[in-house]
């Protein structure tokens, strides 16, 4: 049976991700900070015995460490770092009053985590059929696509996020891990808003797509969910 494992997996995409592969018969790891407060995520494990959830903040090293552990010699076909944050609003703090222990907590979320969970969790990659890492990402790391003010702290986190990845993609290829920057769309979810004109099921239809059509040549690279490349 193939095996997923998805971070920040209570609500928003992550969910999405569960739902989806939970429906097809996957083995599916769901892990969320705070699996008990996770009512939508614990309805669905009921109905499907293929999913199991645990507990995981992507900022707690010893939180991976367990996770890696108790994982030890299992696969994961697909490693779907998809947690992230967003706490600055298009109107809030602007240059001059920038906040800076947000900042940080941003950069130990959406960057670390990933690296850290991906790094965590390689060998059982590596030990899988499919060999995919997908790093959900964002438009908004791409220093190309900078066009207007503000929101630098999720901008340099996801472009660090990418710098990172990029180069993480050539350490796991040579062990036939293939690993894809993905960014979502802008999505109706607590972090995209009720404006965003995607459907979490419409993004992840798509990031699955590419998913299931990986070929080791677009290791590294960084798309869109509808298939078009992005520059860095
Ligand atoms: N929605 C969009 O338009 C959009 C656009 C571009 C990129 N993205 C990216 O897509 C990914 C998913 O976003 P979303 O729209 O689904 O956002 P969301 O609805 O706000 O969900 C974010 C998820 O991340 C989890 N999370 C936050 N901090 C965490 C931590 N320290 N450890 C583990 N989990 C943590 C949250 O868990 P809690 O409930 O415990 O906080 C939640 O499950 C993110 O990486 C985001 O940057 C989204």
């Amino acid at each position: 049976m193939a095996t997923i494992l998805v971070t920040g997996s209570n609500r928003g995409l992550g969910l999405e991700w569960v739902r989806r592969y939970a429906a097809d018969g996957w083995r599916v790891y769901a892990t969320c900070r705070h699996p008990q407060q996770a009512d939508e995520l614990q309805r669905l494990a009921h109905r499907h015995a293929n999913v199991t959830i645990h507990r995981l903040d992507v900022t707690a090293a010893d939180q991976i460490a367990a996770l890696a552990a108790e994982l030890r010699d299992r696969p994961i076909d697909l490693l779907v770092n998809n947690a992230g944050v967003y706490f600055e609003q298009w109107d809030r703090d602007p240059f001059g009053s920038i906040d800076f222990d947000a900042w940080e907590q941003t950069l130990r979320v959406n960057t670390l985590g990933a690296v850290r969970v991906t790094e965590a969790l390689a060998d059982q990659a590596a030990c899988s059929e499919r060999r995919l890492i997908l790093v959900i990402t964002s438009h908004m790391g791409s220093i190309a696509d900078i066009g207007s003010p503000r929101s630098y702290a999720y901008r340099s986190s996801k472009a660090a996020l990418n710098a990172a990845m990029k180069g993480i993609a050539l350490e796991l290829r040579p062990r036939g891990i293939g690993l894809l920057l993905l960014h979502p769309g802008w999505v109706s979810t607590r972090m995209g808003g009720d404006a965003a004109p995607y459907a979490p099921q419409q993004s992840v239809s798509g990031m699955r797509q590419l998913a299931d059509h990986f070929r080791m040549e677009q290791s590294g690279r960084f798309y869109r969910f509808d298939g078009v490349e992005l520059p860095w």
